[in-house]
């Protein structure tokens, strides 16, 4: 059986690709799920997902427990705000990516702080979707492939 990354995206980024395009450019979540699978090695299978809610990431995060190999999650402005999701990602055993798609430090002062960071393996932020695909292989070599 194919081990599993789950990519988990918060609030908002369902208008990706139409929100913001001189912040988040033009592409779309889709773009982003087919450049990750693209640069899958055999053994490797994704699951990328996005909601509004922050009960449903929770939900996601511990359905990971059993179901992923790793987590890449880009939190969308509950990375600010989220000590539930913090501690949903601390009772996840395995490797934790956090990506933002914005350089967070080079914009407004409440960016600065992410809740997630104290539990991520990672931070990726400003490179645009490249940083999902930069997170994808990351978490394919914690995983000793
Ligand atoms: C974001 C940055 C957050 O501050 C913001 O609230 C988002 C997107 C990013 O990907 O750059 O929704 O996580």
């Amino acid at each position: 059986m194919a081990r599993m990354i789950y990519i988990l995206n918060g609030p908002n980024l369902n208008l990706l690709g139409k929100r913001e395009p001189h912040i988040y450019g033009h592409e779309t979540l889709e773009d982003v799920e087919r450049r990750c699978k693209a640069l899958l090695p055999e053994g490797f299978d994704l699951s990328l997902r996005q909601s509004n809610h922050e009960g449903q990431l929770i939900d996601w995060i511990h359905e990971a427990r059993e179901a992923a190999c790793g987590i890449i999650i880009n939190p969308g402005a509950y990375t600010h705000t989220s000590i539930a999701i913090y501690d949903a990602l601390c009772a996840y055993e395995g490797p934790v990516i956090e990506v933002h798609i914005s350089n967070v430090h080079k914009r407004e002062a409440f960016r600065y702080h992410s809740y997630v960071s104290g539990r991520a393996e990672g931070v990726i932020a400003g490179l645009g979707l490249d940083g999902y695909e930069a997170a994808t292989r990351r978490i394919v070599t914690l995983n000793g492939a």
